[in-house]
């Protein structure tokens, strides 16, 4: 694909080249991430089924006892390959720019939170872990946007504290306000991501300790689709350091106007 041309001479014809030069380039690195991203996700895809198959197989055969255990870990690993699937849909419609634009409206973030708060109090004490929040307190803020998605991130940067944090460790959410914007912080404690992965976390299939996180059935997407999701709405996720010791995750909303309405 190397349709470059070479420079003629320093006029506006030369500026043409550099532009039609530079956007070979670009397509070229796009066609390069796209062949990564589909053998990235084709072995994603592949590993699953194959295991799956080989269980499927020593049923079949008597290897293995037909008990209602072995069709439960089917049926849980069928499971882990149909929220792979859903999460590659969610991201496919986000790049096809297809945006439930219509199912926005004003939503109070508190609705959007709290459902989301009290299942993790519960699921994260079993592991020991404390959640500390303030949502009792918090003034009602209200932002713009599809409540499913919101949802969609939260749960999502929750389910990462609760798989992401060592027993007896500790999780906060915070929600700060500015005039436009509203900020939304969960963070926790050990372990932390390296800070040259930082900026890696939400890319697609990326994860940091790839045994571990694949042990608790991550797949990588997560982060990336709380990105989009985050940047559909005109607002920004970020990752740090927390000072609990793991990672910090901050969710700028803009906040609902009245012409949005
Ligand atoms: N709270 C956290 N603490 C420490 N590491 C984290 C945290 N959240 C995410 N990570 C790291 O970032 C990686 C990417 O997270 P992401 O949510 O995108 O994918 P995943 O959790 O592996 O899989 P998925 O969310 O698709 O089920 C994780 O694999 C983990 O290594
Ligand atoms: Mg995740």
């Amino acid at each position: 694909m190397d349709h470059r041309i070479e420079h003629i001479g320093s006029d506006e014809l030369a500026d043409l080249v550099d532009a039609f030069n530079q956007l070979t380039a670009s397509l070229e690195q796009q066609k390069q991430l796209r062949d990564q991203w589909l053998s990235d996700i084709s072995h994603e895809l592949r590993t699953p089924v194959a295991v799956l198959k080989g269980e499927i197989e020593a049923l079949q055969d008597g290897i293995r006892p037909l008990e209602m255990r072995y069709v439960d870990g089917l049926h849980d690993q069928v499971s882990t390959l149909t929220r792979l699937i859903n999460d590659l849909h969610t991201l496919a419609l986000s790049d096809s720019g297809a945006k439930d634009s219509d199912q926005r409206n004003a939503v109070t973030l508190l609705d959007v939170l709290s459902p989301i708060v009290e299942r993790y109090e519960l699921r994260l004490k079993e592991k020991s872990i404390s959640l500390e929040h303030q949502l009792d307190g918090n003034p009602e803020i209200e932002v713009f946007a599809d409540s499913k998605s919101l949802q969609q991130v939260f749960q999502n940067l929750f389910e990462n504290c609760f798989r992401y944090t060592d027993e007896n460790g500790s999780v906060r959410l915070s929600i700060q306000e500015s005039k436009t914007e509203a900020t939304i912080i969960i963070e926790d404690s050990y372990p932390s991501v390296p800070t040259k992965a930082l900026p890696k976390l939400f890319e697609r299939l990326y994860r940091v300790d790839k045994s571990r996180s694949r042990a608790n059935g991550g797949s990588g997407l997560g982060l990336a689709i709380c990105e989009s999701i985050v940047k559909a709405h005109n607002g920004s996720l970020n990752a740090e350091h927390s000072p609990l010791g793991g990672l910090k995750m901050v969710v700028t909303l803009p906040k609902s106007s009245n012409d949005e309405q």
